[in-house]
């Protein structure tokens, strides 16, 4: 195990420098923006990520490898029951070593200590497996509309 990685979830990470996961941290606007450009592979575009972050989610986790952002996603919240992790992302320089599956994990066990009692995501069905292969969601049908 990698000095300081988190137990039990990194194992595949040597000889990568170890990330860092926290919740709610710190962001700057640049930094989301452009990790966010690399994986969803759009042309970069600088958005509000901070302002927004801190009025519409419950929290955000962060994955850093020294000072750079690898790895990010987003929980937002109607306030009660239900929220929604969106824009789960890594870079595609930091893919394949357990980065985005340590994301999903912090935050579902930051929305445990929630009020939320349900915690949805939706995909693309290719990327089906990275939600569903270790059981930690459970599929259902679901419905989207570009607005
Ligand atoms: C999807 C994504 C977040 C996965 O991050 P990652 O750090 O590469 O994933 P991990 O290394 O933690 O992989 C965990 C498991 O999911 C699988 N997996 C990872 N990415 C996958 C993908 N795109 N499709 C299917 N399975 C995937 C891995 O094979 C691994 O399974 P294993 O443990 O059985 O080998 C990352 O590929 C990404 O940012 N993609 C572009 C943006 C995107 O599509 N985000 C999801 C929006 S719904």
């Amino acid at each position: 195990m990698t000095p300081g990685a988190p137990s039990g979830t990194l194992s595949g990470m040597e000889p990568w420098e170890p990330s860092s996961f926290a919740w709610r941290a710190d962001v700057t606007d640049w930094e989301v923006s452009s990790l966010h450009a690399a994986a969803f592979r759009h042309d970069q575009e600088l958005e509000p990520w901070a302002a927004r972050l801190h009025q519409h989610s419950l929290g955000w986790v962060t994955a850093r490898r020294g000072d750079s952002l690898v790895g990010f996603c987003n929980v937002v919240t109607d306030g009660g029951r239900h929220a929604f992790l969106v824009d789960t992302a890594v870079h595609p320089d930091h893919q394949g070593s357990g980065v985005g599956r340590e994301l999903v994990h912090r935050a579902v066990q930051e929305c445990r200590a929630s009020p939320a009692q349900w915690l949805h995501v939706d995909f693309e069905a290719d990327v089906g497996p990275f939600y569903l292969a270790d059981g930690l969601f459970r599929p259902t049908a679901a419905g989207i509309v570009k607005l």
